[in-house]
């Protein structure tokens, strides 16, 4: 069945895929940090910048992660007191 959206709806949805692939890409990053600050411990390396570098993607991941989280609630809300058709 195809949808029709109005250009509102498109803009959420398209800032919702860009969220959701930010986060996606910016897990790639974190687990390379996560691999480099293991490399480190290993090779018994000690430099501020290693533990930062997997600190950064966290912190956009850990937001990206809560706005994904919340997402199905707000929708959830926003859709509360219309009967979808199929129960009408
Ligand atoms: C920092 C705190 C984080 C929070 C609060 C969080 C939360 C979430 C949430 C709510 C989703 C959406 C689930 C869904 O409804 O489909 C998600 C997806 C995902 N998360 Fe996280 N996340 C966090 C960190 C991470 C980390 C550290 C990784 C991996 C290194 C990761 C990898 C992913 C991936 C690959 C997806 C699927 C994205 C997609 O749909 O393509 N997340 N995360």
């Amino acid at each position: 069945m195809t949808q029709i959206y109005t250009a509102r709806q498109e803009v959420t949805l398209n800032w919702n895929n860009f969220i959701r692939q930010s986060h996606r890409w910016l897990s790639i990053v974190f687990t390379v940090a996560v691999i480099i600050n293991i490399i480190a411990m290993i090779a018994q390396l000690q430099a501020i910048w290693i533990g930062l570098l997997a600190l950064f993607p966290l912190i956009p991941m850990l937001l990206s992660g809560l706005y994904l989280f919340a997402l199905p609630y707000l929708a959830a809300r926003r859709h509360r007191g219309s009967t979808p058709l199929s129960q009408v």
